[in-house]
């Protein structure tokens, strides 16, 4: 086991990330990068921006609660040393996320109403089925929520993401490229050190595989609810108006999300993320279960 974790050592860690791809930035961007004009004028973009960046803060969070637990349970050494570097990436991705809200112009004092405001009820659900598996102790149910469903889920989120932001608003693109180069080392752990764990305790799977089907579920309902309210259209009209239609140009996974439908893009994220589960799931010797 020493081997394969090798990788995921303090140094690695610290030669490749704080000194590697995250050197000179400032939150997470580039130093004096700020957002769009439109998103800090236009009432309605900025609100979107809001509600989208605090579905990021509250899955960050959970992932943060959730690595920092793990180390207290995990079975040897090299994967408490691993997760206390996941646990600082974690709360660097809510501390970068929560600036975000302060640079869209939210108090510090109001942070954590307009968390509770916006959060979306599936993604809490989502959460708290990992976090209850965490407070029992169960490193492989947590490993797997986290590393393998938590994980997935977010490096295609913030691909997505990234790939909508890139010309729009490159502040944001950036905080996003340093996230998914953190996530896919995170997930990268748990390929590594979960696939064993699974041989030792086969008797582990239906409990494990349980969990994923319900998390799963919430994550198909938290995107349902995100891509269903009109909104993708709505500010597209308005950055047409503006004359910034061009700049959003960019296609993911052969969609082209200047112009894709709301069904179309959660239809393509949902498949993706789904996915990537199944071959994660299947190279670990887990059985995926449907949502
Ligand atoms: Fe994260
Ligand atoms: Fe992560």
């Amino acid at each position: 086991m020493a081997n394969f974790l090798d990788g995921y050592s303090i140094q690695s860690w610290l030669e490749s990330c704080p000194q590697g791809y995250l050197e000179g930035t400032e939150y997470g961007h580039e130093r004096g990068q700020t957002e769009p004009e439109l998103v800090l004028t236009d009432p309605f973009m900025r609100e979107q921006a809001i509600s989208l960046t605090v579905q990021l803060v509250a899955g960050e969070r959970c992932a943060l609660a959730a690595s920092a637990g793990l180390i207290g349970c995990a079975p040897d050494e090299p994967s408490k040393r691993f997760l206390a570097t996941q646990t600082l990436d974690e709360a660097r991705h809510v501390e970068i996320f929560s600036q975000r809200l302060y640079d869209l112009g939210v108090k510090k004092s109001e942070l954590e109403d307009v968390v509770a405001q916006f959060a979306n009820p599936n993604l809490v659900k989502f959460a708290e089925t990992l976090l209850e598996k965490v407070h029992g102790g169960d490193f492989v149910a947590g490993v797997v929520g986290q590393n393998i469903v938590l994980e997935g889920m977010a490096f295609s989120v913030f691909e997505m993401l990234h790939a909508s932001m890139i010309n729009s608003n490159p502040k944001f693109a950036k905080i996003l490229t340093g996230t998914i180069a953190d996530e896919r080392r995170h997930v990268g752990f748990g390929e590594n050190r979960i696939g064993s764990l699974i041989e030792e305790y086969p008797e582990k799977k239906p409990e494990v595989q349980k969990m994923q089907k319900e998390m799963s579920h919430y994550m198909l309902a938290t995107f349902a609810d995100r891509f269903r309210d009109g909104a993708i259209a709505e500010q597209r009209r308005r950055m047409q108006e503006r004359g910034e239609a061009s700049d959003v140009a960019a296609t993911w996974k052969g969609l082209d999300l200047g112009v894709a439908s709301s069904e179309d893009l959660e239809k393509t994220l949902s498949n993706v993320v789904l996915g990537e589960f199944k071959t994660r799931l299947e190279r670990l010797g887990l059985e995926y279960q449907t949502p």
